[in-house]
């Protein structure tokens, strides 16, 4: 098997994926309407709802898009006939508020402070004394801004004491972070191929439950019109229009490499390189945001050194040439950067980031003390 070179992706996907699921892009050419694609989609989806849920009451609907694909799709597609509460407490939370905005819909947003968690109580009554009953709810699960795990099990609970329909952009938590969504209360939940799932980008996942799915609704939208797409996939296999293939073919083989690592045991490796990350950067004097028990242990949102000579630009073609990739940060109001722990790296992996971290940091004349 030929080797590609290696790169150690610290941004929070697309992630560092194995040679085995890059070359299993590596097929002969297919057309997508063949009854075995159809048979490599079947797979796909229903190993996709097995992660999170029951498929006798659920189903996954995939289309081509990035993960923002099947935000949009839930939100346009389910949420459009009745009062939205959007909780926004990052840039993934504002995202949906500017995709109900842009499509015209019903919707209120509930904000909460982006390095710490959501107060329930204060959630509930907000709920309670809308000015009319909310249909829906939406929440990210875990905050790519700051790395902060919302409780969707409480904010679930919550949802049915008030009849409320919720979904989650579990983008940056499906397939490393437990989820069960019939426990949970979750009706329709969004992610992607690229992140903990170790696929390459390019199929974005719609996890719904089938009764709300299959309730009659106007459509609002046309190519990410969710009961279309699930309809035409449940009677042909197939998506309604080109699908990625060779991506599919990679998402084959990362489902089967995720099956035989385990949910739990990427999680525990993910919670290893995390743990070994923070003990990295507290050494060298540097902070993060949120505290470790809100915390997703996925992805970490640190606060820029307060050193004159420190640069985010400079210090990204640093990593990047010695073939890591570091992200900057999306918080208004606070200098940060961010580094994720997703994909197929090690603690190793992070013990080199750390060592290149304070070979950087004495260049440009960074101390802990400083
Ligand atoms: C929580 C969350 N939602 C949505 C997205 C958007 O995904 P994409 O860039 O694949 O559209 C991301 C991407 O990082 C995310 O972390």
């Amino acid at each position: 098997m030929p080797k590609v070179k290696r790169n150690i992706l610290l941004n929070p996907g697309p992630a560092t994926t194995t040679d085995t699921v890059k070359l299993a892009q590596i097929v002969p050419d297919i057309c997508p309407r063949e009854k075995e694609f159809g048979e490599i989609m079947r797979f796909v989806s229903s190993e996709l709802t097995s992660l999170v849920a029951d498929s006798e009451h659920y189903t996954t609907v995939l289309f081509c898009g990035s993960g923002t694909a099947a935000v949009e799709s839930i939100l346009s597609s389910i949420m459009n006939d009745g009062l939205i509460v959007i909780i926004n407490n990052g840039a993934y939370g504002k995202r949906m508020c500017e995709i109900a905005e842009a499509y015209g819909l019903d919707w209120v947003e509930y904000r909460s402070p982006v390095d710490q968690p959501i107060q329930l109580d204060q959630l509930q009554s907000f709920i309670q004394n809308l000015p009319r009953p909310a249909s829906y709810l939406a929440v990210v699960h875990n905050e790519t801004t700051t790395g902060l795990l919302n409780d969707i099990e409480s904010i679930g609970s919550i949802c049915k004491e008030n009849n409320t329909t919720m979904m989650v952009d579990a983008m940056s938590s499906f397939a490393a972070i437990p989820i069960q969504m019939s426990n949970m209360n979750v009706s329709f939940l969004a992610a992607s191929s690229n992140k903990n799932l170790q696929g390459m980008a390019g199929v974005s996942i719609v996890v719904a439950k089938k009764d709300e799915l299959e309730k009659e609704k106007k459509p609002a939208n046309y190519y990410l019109n969710l009961y279309a797409q699930y309809k035409h996939f449940k009677e042909t296999g197939q998506m309604r229009f080109t699908p990625p293939v060779q991506t599919i073919y990679a998402l084959r083989q990362a489902i089967i490499e995720l099956k035989e690592e385990g949910v739990k045991e990427r999680y525990e490796r993910y919670s290893q390189s995390w743990e070994t990350l923070i003990a990295g950067i507290t050494k060298l004097g540097l902070h993060h945001l949120v505290a470790p028990e809100h915390h997703s242990k996925i992805i970490t949102a640190i606060v820029e050194p307060a050193c004159e000579a420190y640069d985010f630009e400079s210090m990204h073609d640093y990593f990047y040439s010695n073939g890591i990739t570091i992200y900057p940060g999306k918080l208004n109001g606070l200098n940060s950067f961010r580094v994720a722990n997703i994909g197929d790296l090690t603690k190793e992996d992070i013990e080199h980031f750390l060592t290149l971290l304070e070979t950087y940091f004495q260049r440009i004349g960074f101390h802990s003390a400083d």
